[in-house]
């Protein structure tokens, strides 16, 4: 895995070669505004090839999670102002300074700064990370506001600048993020794949609320350095990606759901072998693991996968729905197409009428 040294302004050099001769131009119209689902990846992103440009080791791909996910305004200001769910962010707030170092990539002197306003439909304490969609509806909203109409591959090459996974929510249903090959990151990008499962549901199974004492960016880290587990994942993601593949094209949820929940085991075990080691794990996340495996054995088709936390994100088809409300009262079921209840309307999101 190369581990090319990047300048700080590698992002800055990204963005002006996505946008080429538009980049600097001032707005297109007094705002943009968007919304982006969050995302559960089926194949994990876990580890970088450069910190700075979010450009991962391997592929990865994940299943949208329609109406839950983050609306955005933005508009051009004097001073930067950062609204997110109704509350002022304040200037030392770390999602503050991260956003605020986004935005600096595209400041011009037309557009000094910027006035944020961003809600989420993701329940803050769901267990869904928010920066996918945060991100993905930042740069789609900043693309209506400058009217640069770029393709999703490009959008979501700018969405990874401001988090990985941002580069999946930029939009509905499954979606594969290629790691490419350039050090640049401009063949780094999602698109979306034709597939598509109406009949499939995502069930979020919060086992433990409350904020974790590793955030998944040091994670990432550790185990890229330090797991000697962290060796296997490439391979074992090549391998569960062409499953998965396989099992999207023949609609087999057995095979879908079998390689989803063993590449995520698999990305906790490099986490558990990290030194010092990161366990997310509670003991009601291992309960709910094999409560899982128990319905399995009853004959309801249910497979869980996690990310980096306690909690479960269930898969199934509808007809289980019924079945998982009577054993799991808690869990919150969501259909990944309908993002008929994500909230607000007139904001544009690719492929949403
Ligand atoms: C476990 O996208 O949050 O959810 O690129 O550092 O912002 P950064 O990381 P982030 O990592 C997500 C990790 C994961 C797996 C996944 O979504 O694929």
């Amino acid at each position: 895995m190369s581990r090319r040294a990047v300048l700080p302004d590698a992002r800055r050099r990204a963005v002006t070669a996505v946008l080429g001769r538009q980049w600097g131009r001032p707005p297109a119209r007094a705002v943009g505004a968007a919304y982006a689902p969050a995302n559960v990846a089926l194949v994990k992103y876990w580890g970088k090839r450069d910190e700075v440009l979010n450009l991962p080791n391997t592929d990865s791909l994940s299943l949208s999670l329609g109406p839950l996910g983050t609306w955005t305004s933005i508009r051009p200001s004097d001073r930067d102002r950062f609204r997110m769910n109704g509350r002022c962010l304040a200037a030392n707030d770390p999602a503050c300074t991260r956003l605020r170092a986004y935005l600096d990539l595209f400041r011009g002197p037309e557009c000094p700064a910027f006035e944020v306003e961003s809600r989420n439909t993701v329940p803050t304490a769901a267990g869904v990370a928010s920066s996918a969609s945060a991100y993905a509806s930042i740069a789609i909203a900043l693309d209506m506001l400058f009217g640069w109409r770029l393709a999703p591959g490009e959008l979501s090459v700018l969405a990874r600048l401001g988090s990985g996974s941002a580069a999946r929510s930029i939009a509905l249903g499954f979606v594969r993020w290629r790691r490419g090959r350039r050090s640049d990151g401009l063949d780094s990008r999602a698109e979306p794949l034709s597939a598509t499962w109406p009949g499939l549901r995502v069930g979020l199974w919060m086992v433990r609320r409350g904020a974790k004492a590793v955030g998944s960016r040091e994670a990432m880290r550790r185990c890229g350095r330090t797991s000697p587990l962290y060796a296997a994942w490439p391979a074992t993601v090549a391998a569960d990606l062409r499953e998965v593949l396989a099992a999207l094209r023949a609609r087999d949820l057995e095979r879908l759901g079998t390689a989803a929940e063993g590449n995520a085991l698999a990305m906790h075990a490099t986490m558990i072998a990290a030194r010092p080691p990161v366990i997310y794990w509670t003991g009601a996340t291992l309960r709910a693991l094999a409560e899982v495996a128990a319905l399995r054995r009853e004959g309801v088709a249910v497979w869980a996968t996690m990310d980096a936390g306690p909690n479960l994100k269930l898969l199934f088809e509808v007809r289980e729905e019924r079945a998982l409300r009577e054993r799991i009262p808690a869990l919150r079921i969501v259909d990944p197409w309908d993002v008929r209840d994500a909230g607000a309307g007139g904001a544009e999101m690719p492929g949403v009428e």
